[in-house]
C-alpha cells in the first residue's frame, strides 16, 4: 500500500510534505523518504531516506537542513524488498525521482528490458522500474524522446500493468510536480499557496480542503499556479473540486496509554454516535442507507456480503441475524477470493461491501468485479464518508465510529455490526418478517448497547489479570458457537495482530475434527459462552479440552452456570438485566435519550458485547508483552494493495 504526497508550492513544501506522511503512516510505517527539487543556489535533486518511522525522517531532514518548494515524499509498507533504506522511496533515474502506491505486476520484465538499455538498479522494488522507465521515454529508449515530464509520465504509464498511484518530479522541469493514477487512489488540494497531492484527502488538510478526485487514468501536471489534467485518451479533462468535510484536528491520545485502548474505551459514544438517527424512533425508516434504499430492499432476494480482515467478521456475524430474523439467504465472501472466482451473479441480490477505510484494494476491486458481473444493487457501510468505496455504491451507511488510529480495528467493527443490525431489521421488515412491536424492541436493544458496552469495559481490571497467562504461550485456541463464532475469529485475529501469538478461531463443535491434537496446557483456550441455544453443546466442547489437560479461560453470560476450577478460569460477563440501573450515568455515553430495556439476556446483540471483552483481552496481553500495540509489525491500517 504506502502513502504518497506532493506538492508544488509557492513557499517551502518540507512541513506539508511531513505532516502528510504523519497523517498516511497509516498506510504503512517500515520506511520513509522524500524528494526536493532545488531552490535557487542549491544544486540538483536532494532526497533523504530512512527505514523506520516518518519521525526518523523529519530529523533526518532537519539535520540536513532541506528545503524546496516542489517536492515529493513516501511512507512505505514492504511488497518488493525487504523494509531497508536501498529500498525506500523516492526511487531515482538521473535527475527524476518517483514516489509509487500500489504494485506494478510487469515489473520484472520492464526491468529486463531497462537494464538492457543500460540502466542501473539499486534497489528490490517495482517501483524503481518506474523511475527508470520514465527516463527511458524521456530519453527515446522507449518511443519518441518525450517533450517534457507530462508526456514522459503518459507514455511510461502506457506500459504499465497493475495499480498505482505515482508523483514524479524532474530537474528538467523544476516548477512541477506530475502525478497519476490507475487503481490507488490519489487527489489534488487546491490552496491559496500552490497545489498538492496525496493518497488520502486527511494528508491534505493541513493546507487546505479544497480537493478534487483523480479517475483512474488521469495525470496531472501540478505548479504553484496551475493544474492540467488529462484522461486516459490524452484528452485535457476537469474533474469536480469539492470541499471536503473532514477535520483537520489531530486525534489526542489524553490520559489513554495507547489509541487502540482509547478506541475501545470510546466504543459506547461511538455506538451513540451512529445510531443517532433512531434514538427516538420507534419504527426504523429504510433511508437512512440511502433514498432508494425501500426501493432496493423491496426488491432483493439474497445478500452477498463482501469484506477483508476485521470487516469480514462483521459480515459473518451479520450472516446470523439476517438469515435468523430476515429469513433472507445472506453469504459473505472475503474480497481477494470473490474478485478472483468464478461466482453466479444474481441481480436480485444487495451486495453489501464493509470496509473501516473504505480504500482496502481487494474490497474495491471485488465491488467493481460485482458490478462489472450485472450487481447493481450496491450499499457501502464505511467510516471514512468520503472514502473510495463509498463513492461507488448505489447506498451507504456511514458509521460515526470516529477517527481509528489504531491498526487493529474496534470501534469501527462495533459500530459496523450496530449499523448491519439495522439493515437486518429493515430487511426483516421489507420481508414481512418483523411485526411493529418487535421491531421496537430490537430498537430498544440497539440504544441500550453503549450502556451495555460500558458494563463490559468495566471488566477490564479483571481482565488485566488474565493477561498474564497468555503472554509467555506460543499459541491460543478461541471457539465460539453460532452467532458468536465470527466473534471467536475476532478475537483470536485481535490476538495476533498485537501480541504476535499463534491464535486460531474455530466453531467449538469443530474441536474434535483436528484441533484437539493440539490442547496440552500450554495452549489456552479462550471461550465465548453466551448463554444461548448453544451453550450445553458449548460446555461438553470445553469437557473435551478439560479432559485432555487444557487450561479454559471462558466469557460467561451471567446465568450461564460454568463453574470455574484449577485449570477453568471464568469471567462473569455483565448481568444483562443489571444494565437497567448499572453503574453508568446515561449521559456519560451522550445517550440520555437511550432508555434501558427489560432484557432478560443479551439476545442478538451478545456478540457486540463479548467482542469487546476479547479486545481488551488482547490489549493487556500485547501491553505485558511490550509490543507496539497501535503499529504492530508488519501490517497497515488500510490496505491498498491487493
Ligand atoms: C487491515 C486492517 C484491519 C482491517 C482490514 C480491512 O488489515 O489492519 O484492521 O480489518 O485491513 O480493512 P477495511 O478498511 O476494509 O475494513
Amino acid at each position: 500500500m504506502c502513502g504518497i504526497v506532493g506538492a508544488a508550492s509557492a513557499n517551502d513544501s518540507i512541513p506539508f510534505l511531513l505532516a502528510g506522511l504523519a497523517t498516511l503512516e497509516y498506510r504503512g510505517y517500515d520506511s520513509a523518504g522524500l524528494a526536493l527539487l532545488p531552490n535557487e543556489g542549491v544544486n540538483g535533486l536532494q532526497r533523504a531516506r530512512s527505514k523506520g518511522r516518518v519521525a526518523e525522517l523529519a530529523s533526518k531532514v532537519a539535520q540536513a537542513g532541506m528545503s524546496g518548494n516542489v517536492g515529493i515524499a513516501h511512507t512505505r509498507w514492504a511488497t518488493h524488498g525487504v523494509p531497508a533504506e536501498h529500498n525506500a522511496h523516492p526511487h531515482i533515474s538521473g535527475g527524476l525521482a518517483v514516489v509509487h502506491n500500489g504494485i506494478i505486476e510487469n515489473y520484472e520484465a520492464l526491468r529486463e528490458k531497462l537494464q538492457g538499455f543500460g540502466y542501473v538498479f539499486t534497489s528490490d522494488t517495482d517501483t524503481e522500474t518506474i523511475a527508470h522507465l520514465i527516463q527511458a521515454c524521456f530519453k527515446g529508449h522507449i518511443g519518441e524522446p518525450a517533450e517534457n515530464l507530462l508526456s514522459a509520465v503518459q507514455c511510461a504509464v502506457a506500459h504499465l500493468k497493475g495499480a498505482f498511484a505515482l508523483a514524479v518530479i524532474s530537474e528538467e522541469e523544476p516548477e512541477c510536480l506530475v502525478v497519476a493514477r490507475e487503481g490507488s487512489p490519489l487527489m489534488l488540494g487546491i490552496a491559496d499557496d500552490g497545489h498538492y497531492a496525496a493518497s488520502d484527502a486527511s494528508a491534505l488538510l493541513s493546507v487546505t480542503k479544497r480537493m478534487m478526485y483523480l479517475e483512474n487514468g488521469d495525470i496531472a501536471r501540478l505548479t504553484p499556479e496551475s493544474i492540467s489534467l488529462i484522461d486516459r485518451l490524452g484528452q485535457p479533462t476537469q474533474r469536480n473540486v469539492i470541499t471536503s468535510s473532514l477535520n483537520a484536528n489531530a486525534v489526542e491520545l489524553g490520559d489513554y496509554s495507547h489509541y487502540m485502548q482509547k478506541e475501545i474505551f470510546e466504543q459506547p459514544q461511538a455506538l451513540s454516535n451512529t445510531l443517532e438517527m433512531i434514538s427516538g424512533a420507534g419504527q426504523l425508516q429504510a433511508g437512512i442507507f440511502g433514498a432508494e434504499a425501500a426501493d432496493i430492499f423491496a426488491q432483493i432476494d439474497s445478500v452477498l456480503i463482501i469484506a477483508c480482515g476485521t470487516s469480514s467478521y462483521a459480515g459473518m456475524t451479520a450472516k446470523y441475524w439476517i438469515e435468523q430474523v430476515a429469513g433472507i439467504t445472506c453469504n459473505v465472501e472475503i474480497a481477494s477470493e470473490y474478485r478472483y472466482r468464478q461466482s453466479v451473479p444474481n441481480p436480485n441480490q444487495l451486495v453489501v461491501v464493509i470496509s473501516q477505510s473504505g480504500e482496502t484494494a481487494d474490497t474495491l476491486a471485488a465491488l467493481h468485479h460485482a458490478k462489472a458481473l450485472g450487481h447493481h444493487h450496491t450499499l457501502a457501510i464505511c467510516n471514512v464518508p468520503e472514502s473510495a468505496i463509498v463513492r461507488e455504491t448505489v447506498l451507504r451507511f456511514i458509521t460515526r465510529a470516529g477517527p481509528e488510529i489504531g491498526v487493529a480495528s474496534t470501534k469501527a467493527f462495533t459500530t459496523q455490526l450496530s449499523v448491519l443490525f439495522l439493515l437486518t431489521l429493515l430487511l426483516a421488515k421489507a420481508n414481512q418478517r418483523l411485526d411493529a412491536s418487535t421491531e421496537k424492541a430490537y430498537l430498544d436493544e440497539l440504544r441500550h448497547l453503549p450502556i451495555a458496552v460500558g458494563k463490559v469495559l468495566a471488566l477490564e481490571p479483571s481482565i488485566k489479570a488474565w493477561a498474564g497467562y497468555f503472554a509467555d504461550k506460543q499459541h491460543a485456541l478461541f471457539l465460539g458457537r453460532g452467532r458468536h463464532y465470527p466473534i471467536a475469529l475476532e478475537g483470536a485475529l485481535k490476538l495476533k495482530e498485537i501480541s504476535y501469538i499463534h491464535a486460531e478461531a474455530y466453531p467449538a463443535g469443530e474441536l474434535k475434527h483436528g484441533p484437539l491434537a493440539l490442547v496440552d496446557s500450554e495452549m489456552p483456550v479462550v471461550v465465548v459462552a453466551p448463554n444461548d441455544e448453544t451453550l450445553e453443546k458449548l460446555k461438553a466442547n470445553m469437557q473435551e479440552v478439560s479432559a485432555r489437560g487444557g487450561v479454559l479461560y471462558v466469557f460467561a453470560d451471567s446465568g450461564s452456570t460454568v463453574t470455574s476450577s484449577e485449570n477453568v478460569h471464568v469471567l462473569q460477563m455483565p448481568d444483562p438485566t443489571g444494565f437497567k440501573d448499572g453503574g453508568f450515568k446515561t449521559d456519560d455515553f451522550k445517550s440520555t435519550v437511550f432508555k434501558s430495556t427489560d432484557l432478560k439476556n443479551n439476545g442478538l446483540l451478545s456478540p457486540v458485547l463479548h467482542v469487546v471483552a476479547l479486545q481488551l483481552l488482547a490489549y493487556h496481553v500485547a501491553l505485558v508483552k511490550g509490543t507496539d500495540v497501535d503499529k504492530p509489525r508488519n501490517l497497515a491500517k488500510s490496505v491498498t494493495v491487493e
